[in-house]
């Protein structure tokens, strides 16, 4: 009985203590959808493109105004060689150049700030 007691007092302690704690406004968070490439893009390598990114809901404030464009490789996001970074995430647009990848259709296009939406598959030939 007292090891039943503890037990519901730890789980009253833990619920109130994740109850209590700060929440980040959802509205400080601006998750750009990307809009162009879509599903019919096609982008030769080497060639300069425009990625484009809906911001008709961004949010009045907005935690990370600075994004980042990356490029998804069959689910792997590259990090370590953004297309476009330092680019305002409210100007919805980016130019790149179409980097020297393996032709095919598995690629998707991340627009990243504070969090980041990923587009559709596109192509990418030589
Ligand atoms: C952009 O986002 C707004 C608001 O969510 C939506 O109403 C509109 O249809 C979107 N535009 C495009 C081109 O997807």
């Amino acid at each position: 009985m007292h090891f039943f007691t503890t037990f519901i007092f730890t789980i009253l302690a833990f619920v109130s203590l994740v109850s209590t704690a700060p929440v980040l406004s959802p509205r400080d968070v601006f998750v750009p959808p990307v809009l162009k490439p879509n599903g019919h893009s096609v982008w030769k390598i080497g060639s300069s493109q425009v990625v484009t990114w809906n911001v008709t809901a961004a949010p009045k404030q907005i935690t990370n105004t600075e994004a980042k464009v990356i490029l998804v490789t069959k689910g792997r996001l590259d990090f370590e060689n953004p297309l476009a970074q330092g680019i305002n995430v409210l100007a919805g647009k980016a130019t790149i150049t179409v980097p020297k990848v393996t032709p095919g259709r598995d690629y998707q296009i991340l627009v990243f700030g504070d969090s980041g939406n990923t587009g559709e598959f596109f192509e990418i030939t030589a």
